[in-house]
This record gives C-alpha cells, sequence and structure tokens, in this order.
C-alpha cells in the first residue's frame, strides 16, 4: 500500500466502527474520536466480524492492518488525517457542531464526508468556514463488506476536485463511490429503500402480513434478484425477448392504480411500534445483534464469492480490488547468493485459521499456487502469452505438512526448478515461517499446453528459453529434502 495513510473516524457507532474497520484493513491508521466510553469495546467487536469475512474474499495478500487508536480529543483524532469521516447521528445540529469542531482543527486539504443517510451537502455545509472540504460520502452496512457509497457535492470547482479525489481513494480500499449527478434529500439509495419500508409499514398496520411475512417475501423472492441484478436489469428480463418496452408496456398501466399508500405515512403510535417490535422479536428475537451480523456477513461472503466468480456487479469490485492488492503486496525477493527463488510472502489472516487453531490446509495450496502464478509471470506467461494460445495445467500436487502455521505468522514461499524441458515444468515449493522453520513443501507438475485443444505442447519461445536458463541455475542447488515423495513413500 506504500506510505500509510490515516483516517479519523468522528462518531464510531454502527456506522462509524465499520468505516474504521475498512480502513484498518486495507492498511490505513485510524483513530476514532466517540463520546461514549463504550465505544472501543463495540468497535472491537464490528472489527473482529470485519477480520472474519473481508480477508475470504481477498485472493491476495492483504497489507498488515493499520494502527487503531481512541483519541482522547476531536483534535487529536484528525491531526495528520488525509480522511476524516463523520458519523455522528442523524441530527442537523449536531453535525453543524461536529463538521465545525472537525474545520477548526484538520489539514484543509483532508477529505471530510459525512455519513449522513439524508442530509443534503449545502444544508452540512451551511456557515462552515471552508464549505467545498465537506462532501457526502454516504455508505451502506457493513461498511467493510458492501462496496457502494454514494458520493455527492456541491457544483463548484473544489467540491467537484474534493468529490473526484475521494472516488480515488474508495476505490483503492475495494470501495465503489457512485457520484451523485445533484443533491437530493435522501440521496438515491434511502429514497428506494424508504418506499418500500412505508409500504411495508402500512402492510403491518393493516394486519394484511407480520414482519416476517415480508421479510420471507424479500429473501425468498426479489430481495436475491436484487442482489445480482437491481430493478432494471430484472425488469428488463421480466419482459421476456421483448424486454423493456414490453415490459412497460405490460405492467406500466399498474402504477395508476391505487395499490400504494406510497404518500402517507402510517402514524408510528405505541400502538403501531408495539406490534412491529413483537413480530419482530416473535421472527428473530432467539439471535443477538452480533450474532445476526455475522450471520449477515457470512451470507454475504458467500453472494460476494459466487459473484466475484462470475465477474458480475458487487463481485467486479472485489476482482478490481484483490488485482490492487496483487500489484502492491511485496511479493518478491531474490536471493542472488543461491538463486533460490523467494516468489511469494503473505501473512496468514483470521479467516484461514481453521478449527485446529492454525492455518487450514486449503490456504497451503493456495499460496503456493500463488506463488508459481508469480514465477510463471516472471518467465514471460503474461497476458499476450495466453492470448497467443498458450498456458500451463497443473496435473499433479503432493503437500508436506511439517509444522503449523500460525494466525499473523509470515510465509514465503521459494520455488526451485526440478525440470523444465519441452512440456514439462517441475516446480519444488518451500513454505517457511518468518524464523526459517519449513513449514511445508509442495511439488507440482504442470504441462505446457495450447488452450485451443487442451493438449501438452513444447513450451513456446520465450518461455522456454527463460525456464531452461532457471532449471539450469537450480540445478547447482541439489535435490531438496522431500522431492520425490509419495504417501507411505519414506525415501
Ligand atoms: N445505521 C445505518 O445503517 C446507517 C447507514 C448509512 C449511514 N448512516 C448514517 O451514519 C451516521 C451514524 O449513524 P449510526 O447508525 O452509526 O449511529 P450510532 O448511534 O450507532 O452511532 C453514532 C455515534 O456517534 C457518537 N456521537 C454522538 N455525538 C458525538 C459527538 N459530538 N462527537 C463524537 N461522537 C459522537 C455516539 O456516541 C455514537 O457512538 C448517521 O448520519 C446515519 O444517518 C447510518
Amino acid at each position: 500500500m506504500g506510505q500509510i495513510k490515516k483516517a479519523a473516524i468522528i462518531g464510531g457507532g454502527v456506522i462509524g466502527g465499520g468505516w474504521a474497520a475498512r480502513f484498518l484493513l486495507n492498511g490505513w491508521d485510524v483513530s476514532v474520536f466517540d463520546l461514549d466510553s463504550d465505544a472501543m469495546r463495540k468497535i472491537g467487536e464490528v472489527l473482529d466480524n470485519a477480520r472474519l469475512s473481508l480477508p475470504v474474499l481477498a485472493d491476495a495478500p492483504m497489507p498488515k492492518e493499520g494502527t487503531l487508536l481512541f483519541a482522547e480529543t476531536l483534535k487529536q483524532a484528525v491531526a495528520g488525517a488525509s480522511w476524516i469521516q463523520e458519523s455522528v447521528p442523524e441530527r442537523l445540529d449536531i453535525k453543524h457542531n461536529v463538521l465545525g469542531d472537525i474545520q477548526a482543527q484538520c489539514a484543509p486539504d483532508a477529505i471530510i464526508g459525512s455519513s449522513t443517510s439524508g442530509f443534503k451537502p449545502s444544508e452540512l455545509r451551511a456557515g462552515l468556514l471552508r464549505p467545498e472540504q465537506v462532501i457526502v460520502a454516504h455508505p451502506y452496512n457493513p461498511v467493510y463488506l458492501l462496496p457502494v457509497v454514494e458520493l455527492v457535492g456541491g457544483d463548484d470547482e473544489g467540491s467537484k476536485g474534493a468529490v473526484h479525489l475521494a472516488a480515488t481513494l474508495l476505490q483503492d480500499i475495494g470501495m465503489k463511490p457512485v457520484i451523485l449527478k445533484r443533491e437530493i434529500d435522501a440521496h438515491i439509495g434511502d429514497r428506494l429503500l424508504e418506499a418500500v419500508w412505508r409500504e411495508a409499514l402500512w402492510l403491518v398496520k393493516d394486519g394484511v402480513a407480520t414482519t416476517q411475512e415480508i421479510d420471507d417475501i424479500i429473501t425468498h423472492g426479489f430481495g436475491l434478484r436484487w442482489a445480482q441484478m437491481g430493478l432494471f436489469e430484472t425488469y428488463r428480463v421480466a419482459g421476456g425477448e421483448a424486454g423493456m418496452r414490453h415490459f412497460i408496456s405490460q405492467f406500466g398501466p399498474a402504477l395508476s392504480w391505487p395499490w400504494t399508500k406510497l404518500m402517507d405515512v402510517p402514524d408510528l403510535d405505541d400502538a403501531l411500534i408495539d406490534k412491529i417490535a413483537s413480530q419482530s422479536d416473535a421472527h428473530s428475537g432467539a439471535y443477538s445483534v452480533r450474532e445476526l451480523e455475522r450471520i449477515r456477513d457470512r451470507n454475504l461472503v458467500g453472494f460476494l464469492g459466487v459473484l466475484k466468480q462470475h465477474h458480475w456487479g458487487a463481485g467486479n469490485c472485489f476482482v478490481d480490488w484483490t488485482n490492487n492488492l496483487r500489484k502492491t503486496a511485496d511479493k518478491i525477493a531474490r536471493d542472488t547468493s543461491t538463486q533460490a527463488l523467494s516468489y511469494y510472502q503473505s501473512d496468514v489472516l483470521p479467516a484461514w485459521i481453521d478449527y485446529n487453531g492454525h492455518m487450514t490446509e486449503y490456504r497451503y495450496l493456495q499460496i503456493m499456487s500463488e506463488a508459481t502464478d508469480v514465477l510463471l509471470g516472471r518467465m514471460g506467461v503474461d497476458a499476450n502469452y495466453l492470448a497467443g494460445g498458450h498456458s500451463f495445467f497443473t496435473v499433479e500436487t503432493h503437500i508436506r505438512h511439517l509444522d503449523e502455521a500460525k494466525l499473523g505468522d509470515r510465509l514465503t514461499v521459494s520455488l526451485q526448478v526440478l525440470q523444465a524441458e519441452a512440456k514439462k515444468l517441475h516446480i519444488f515449493q518451500t513454505v517457511t515461517q518468518q524464523d526459517g522453520v519449513i513449514v511445508a513443501t509442495g511439488e507440482q507438475m504442470c504441462l505446457h499446453v495450447n488452450l485451443q485443444s487442451s493438449r501438452a505442447v513444447p513450451m513456446q519461445s520465450p518461455v522456454a528459453e527463460a525456464f531452461a536458463e532457471l532449471a539450469a541455475a537450480h540445478q547447482s542447488l541439489g535435490m531438496p529434502e522431500g522431492a520425490g515423495r509419495s504417501i507411505g513413500a519414506q525415501k
């Protein structure tokens, strides 16, 4: 990630805690200022959830987690921060006071984002010293997993510059900035959500449905579609082969029928609040909020993993983020004295730990495969080579587990080429801890293939020459201990 950056979070509740986790896990230092003495505990719990979920979606080493500081004063929190995120309660008077205090103490070129769900930038900026410095950066909960952030600024050039800089920084930490063309109350997402929320309150008040029935209809139906195609793409498909035009002509007239009560707000009197709260208790009361958060995160990681695999929707953010991590990670160190190559380094992450308390077995294959990919890249197997119709397929792998890798260990994978001839590439991988202890070895046989026929063919230039040279240099290292082993065969 290069130089360590600092973010300040003012208001460390549900959303401030999520922002803190997003920045920390991306290697930023974070200082939090909150009036509540219990904020530290709450953020710690949010951070624990984030550590268990976000890294699962990274196919590259994450940067070292940043340092978290709970500041005594707002001044201490914002000192040296290049991003300041205001996440205090949704009350304009509180936000005005806090934003004024922030501007009195912070660097004039820092970005000040507000998490506000409903206020427009023009409302937040009224009376401020440097109005152009404050923009809306409205995230969704949990901030460490959901990528989207609505960015809203003003018409002045200073504000446009701040919004574009904010968009770049957010993309770097795996988010999806959407810049609004103009300010409106409640931005875009909350406008849509409020329409659904209002309708749901009427359905409960009128006794048409319980809170659980409404949630069942969302979670077993259109909510699943929305997660991957949104509203318009979903309706395009619903229009059949004739698409969107047919959909509108078929269902458009219904919009003028009195289906909805959208323009009315049900009176949130005690009776309605009791009804909603007791139905919600019956539906979800068996779980604590933290348990529900963990269930939510586990499910989100599953959905997002599938979307990432298919390069679709929100999955694309995780593809870009992983590519970014891969580029910036400190992966390559060459030991010139022996010509043995250390190709890859990675920290053992929380999500890699299994029920035995050590790194789970498939992560060994992951880091060894990533090390092999780095080697192939260095030997010239790049996008052009692949486009030319050639690549390598792994046909056999053997892993030996010799010691335990624990949470936080820094692992290095070094590779020795045992054979590189015509179609065959035979590699030996050694995984060591920071203290030099070997925790695992791997041995892989890869075949060079023609991608059209999927048949093995000789390596092409310049890859063939690069591997021939490397294999010759590695011969001087001799056969590594454990090479050629198979299960049951003790040599
Ligand atoms: N909860 C959500 O789903 C959600 C989603 C997106 C945006 N938002 C927005 O984020 C903001 C915060 O919402 P939340 O849900 O995290 O609220 P919250 O009540 O969970 O957290 C607010 C925090 O601010 C602290 N605080 C209050 N006054 C303060 C002050 N003067 N200085 C420092 N800290 C102070 C409180 O102690 C509390 O910890 C709101 O503007 C809200 O609209 C919330």
